[in-house]
């Protein structure tokens, strides 16, 4: 595993910088094997990153009708909820683009029983990559990761099950938020070609300095689990919390 650290000037530097990262793998991946498959982050930060790939020349440029989209984690709510990881990412992006419907593979936050709907995209991960559901897990091109203020990653909070899951997908309850999510796991993550992490803004600096320079221990500090045996990572990062971190 390689780990590479990218200190960016600001918000907008960052969102160019993953905006570049998906297009020079997607390119590579539909050279190399026809398809582009890449798991999505939540949350605020990639908002920018997505919102450019949803306007020129992104949306014309990128090779959309091979790409196929999923998300490594998803909240407890359905999809046109101002929570929905799956609404950010479509109101941003995917509406604005060539990519097929059946290429847009969302978690059901919705769902009542959302150990069911983990179970269920499972077996879509398995479909969609023509795996076998109870083999080795799916290997993404590229899956795009946050991190939180105490450390965790998609839905991978400190002292989750869900860390040492052997299942791929997991709706764990989440103390800090009191509230249960869907995730991917480390099982699937650590499979990945690529990972990158973009992370910005304040208040991050002491959970960034644990994961990166600290001993290590992932149920404390969950972002520090991620480390694909094959694959690479990246973290792109503002330069003042950079800075901040020591890193
Ligand atoms: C989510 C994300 C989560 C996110 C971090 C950082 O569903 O919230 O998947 O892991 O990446 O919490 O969030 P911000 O980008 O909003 O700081």
């Amino acid at each position: 595993m390689s780990v590479r650290i990218t200190r960016v000037p600001d918000g907008s530097a960052l969102a160019e910088a993953l905006v570049e990262r998906w297009a020079e793998m997607a390119a590579r991946a539909v050279e190399e094997r026809g398809v582009f498959r890449i798991a999505l982050a939540g949350g605020t930060t990639p908002a920018a990153a997505y919102a450019r790939l949803g306007q020129a020349p992104w949306a014309e440029s990128l090779p959309w009708e091979r790409t196929e989209v999923f998300w490594g984690d998803e909240r407890p709510v359905p999809p046109d909820h101002p929570d929905s990881n799956y609404r950010m990412a479509h109101e941003a992006m995917l509406a604005h683009v060539p990519i097929a419907p059946e290429n847009i593979h969302r978690m059901r936050g919705e769902a009542r029983e959302l150990d069911a709907a983990a179970e269920e995209y499972r077996k879509e991960l398995a479909t969609a990559f023509g795996i076998d559901p109870d083999g080795a897990p799916p290997v993404f091109d590229l899956i795009l990761l946050g991190m939180g203020p105490e450390g965790h990653t998609a839905s991978l909070f400190p002292d989750s099950p869900a860390l040492h899951s052997t299942r791929w997908v997991e709706a764990p309850f989440v103390p800090q938020l009191g509230m249960r999510r869907i995730t991917l796991t480390p099982v699937v993550i650590n499979r990945a070609r690529s990972v990158v992490f973009t992370v910005g803004g304040r208040g991050k600096e002491a959970a960034l300095s644990a994961v990166l320079k600290g001993p290590r221990e992932p149920d404390r500090f969950p972002a520090q689990i991620v480390g694909p045996s094959e694959g690479s990572v990246e973290w792109i990062l503002e330069e003042a919390l950079a800075e901040g971190a020591g890193v």
